[in-house]
């Protein structure tokens, strides 16, 4: 499969309005940060998939970690450049996921709260190894997806300004053996509600 290039450019085309509307922290995400920062011993350098609006990264750096913003949007690249921050445009399933600023140095966690929900099925084992392999051993994990069977695509916008979002539901025994083989080991998975009817599997893992 490859990235789906409708839900990037959907994205695209909303990306300041997603920033306002996900600029609240969830509480569910907040208890999320808390635990990835104490395993990580309240330092360290993490690569952020999907940083869209911007707000965990933000909340990370006040937590003592150092972030390297990526988005697959340049929308959401673009926004968080405007506001004087770096972000680099990425896409993890196919682009060098090393860290420009210390190159031959692996990441210390990988945060990636709410994108990979928009990565194939079939493509998830491989984007899950690939930051396995750009993350030390013993490095972390926090990633989340929506719980659930199948896919689905929704639709929004009008004619003049289609948007099209595809993504992936995962159960958890699924996941947990996708994380596995790409080389973590899972802590946890947490069921987290966000909006009502809003579920999501909550993964803590650490490179194997
Ligand atoms: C629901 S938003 C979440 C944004 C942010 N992490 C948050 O929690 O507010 C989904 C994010 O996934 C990104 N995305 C879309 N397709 C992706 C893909 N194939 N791989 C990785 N990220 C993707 C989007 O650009 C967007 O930043």
């Amino acid at each position: 499969m490859s990235t789906d290039r409708n839900t990037v450019q959907s994205y695209d085309m909303v990306a300041a309005e997603y920033a306002a509307e996900a600029a609240a922290m969830p509480e569910w995400v907040a208890t999320e940060i808390d635990l990835f920062v104490t395993e990580l011993g309240g330092s360290g350098r993490v690569l952020e998939i999907g940083s869209g609006g911007g707000r965990d990264a933000l909340e990370l750096e006040k937590r003592g970690i150092s972030v390297r913003r990526t988005d697959i949007s340049k929308g959401f690249v673009e926004l968080l450049r405007e506001s004087g921050l770096e972000a680099d445009l990425l896409d993890p399933l196919t682009e060098d996921l090393a860290d420009p600023q210390r190159p031959g140095t692996p990441y210390d966690g990988i945060w990636a709260c709410a994108c990979l929900i928009h990565v194939a099925r079939q493509d998830l084992g491989t984007v899950l190894g690939r930051l396995a392999e750009a993350t030390r051993t013993g490095g972390r994990l926090h990633a989340s997806v929506r719980e659930g069977d199948g896919e689905d695509v929704c639709t929004h916008g009008n004619a003049a300004a289609p948007r099209r979002y595809v993504g992936t539901y995962w159960r958890e025994s699924a996941l947990r053996a996708a994380l596995t083989d790409a080389g973590w080991i899972v802590s946890e998975i947490r069921r987290c509600v966000g909006k009502p009817h809003d579920r999501w599997l909550s993964v803590r893992a650490s490179r194997a």
